[in-house]
């Protein structure tokens, strides 16, 4: 019985080593076969970057590399490696982070010659200056909103009420644009000529005015136009923000780049050649502390503008470090 069971037992033994010697050569083959594809995997990435002499002359790849948040890194990996075998050139969905690096010489001058300005626009310390970007053309948006905002102008003396415009080439409305300026003290304008909302120019010339005119100021809030919004709600959010390197508005989340020349808003590839532009601050309505006006106007001209203002800012504040307060959008 014993015998037996030692008889038995060897040959358990002998089985297991049987087994376990099948399992070591299988082992070893897939050992050996992952290593040979790894090799010839690498050796032919590794060719392929030497034949890739100039990555450019690539055709563009028809996916963009995720690397738009921090969570969904080893997509990045992934989209490179496909890149790789359809032989494409790849390019980021957004911005890789030395876009963001201010450049060492001016690219941008800025140096539009002062046309209009208030005459004390800040004469004491004020809460906020309101600045819409408005047309020269546009004097009967003007009347509205002097109108509609005339009430809550009078209970908030701390708090006033600019337009900013660029000159307009027909000379007679230009003018008379002139003349509105003289008699409601409330226009800035600089000389470059009339542009659309969503110009950088005209951005730049607001925080070069406002930090020339207003630093005593506590905040900017720039609006558009087209945007109306509610007095109240503004007080609340002015009284809510840290009063220190802020800029603060409602957030355009993941939005894609518009290509189209047909719309509004189309930026091409050689401006800005992601498909995605960062998350930004929307260019309706957004708020912006003194001391990161004066910050963001000093980088302002080391920054490549891209032709959406907003989008601009958003890049601008990334490259001169001041903080970006998301907040819902509860003004209207
Ligand atoms: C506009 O004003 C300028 C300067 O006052 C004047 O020389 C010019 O003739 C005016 N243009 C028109 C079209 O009225
Ligand atoms: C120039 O502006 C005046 C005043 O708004 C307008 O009557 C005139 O038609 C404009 N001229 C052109 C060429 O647009
Ligand atoms: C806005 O102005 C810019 C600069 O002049 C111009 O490139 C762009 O085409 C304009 N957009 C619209 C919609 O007029």
């Amino acid at each position: 019985m014993v015998m037996h069971r030692v008889k038995h037992s060897t040959r358990r033994a002998r089985h297991a080593r049987r087994k376990n010697c099948k399992l070591t050569i299988i082992a070893a083959t897939f050992v050996a076969a992952v290593w040979m594809i790894y090799q010839t995997v690498f050796n032919s990435t590794m060719m392929d970057k030497v034949n890739r002499k100039n990555i450019e002359e690539l055709p563009k790849c028809n996916f963009c590399i995720r690397n738009f948040a921090m969570r969904l890194k080893s997509y990045q990996d992934e989209d490179y490696a496909m890149a790789d075998l359809r032989n494409c050139r790849p390019i980021t969905c957004v911005p890789p982070e030395d876009y963001y690096i201010p450049s060492t010489v001016p690219v941008n001058m800025f140096d539009f010659k002062p046309l209009l300005s208030p005459s004390e626009p800040c004469e004491r310390a004020m809460a906020a200056i309101i600045i819409v970007h408005t047309r020269s053309e546009s004097w009967e948006t003007r009347a509205h909103w002097r109108e509609s905002n005339k009430a809550f102008l009078d209970s908030r003396p701390d708090i006033k009420l600019y337009f900013i415009i660029g000159r307009s080439e027909n000379s007679t409305a230009w003018n008379l644009t002139t003349e509105e300026g003289k008699v409601h003290d409330d226009i800035i304008a600089y000389d470059f000529l009339e542009q659309n909302n969503t110009s950088p120019s005209k951005t730049a010339m607001m925080l070069r005015w406002f930090s020339e005119h207003c630093s005593n100021a506590r905040f900017l809030v720039k609006v558009n136009d087209g945007t109306y919004y509610n007095p109240q709600k503004l007080l609340y959010a002015l009284e809510d923000l840290p009063p220190s390197m802020t800029f603060a508005g409602k957030m355009n989340y993941h939005h894609e780049v518009k290509r189209n020349s047909a719309d509004e808003e189309a930026v091409f590839e050689n401006l800005y050649p992601y498909p995605y532009w960062p998350n930004y601050i929307s260019g309706q309505l957004y708020i912006i502390s003194s001391d990161a006006v004066t910050t963001l106007w000093t980088a302002a001209p080391y920054v490549l503008t891209v032709p959406l203002e907003d989008a601009w800012m958003t890049i601008l504040a990334q490259g001169a470090g001041v903080i970006r307060n998301f907040i819902p959008d509860r003004f209207k």
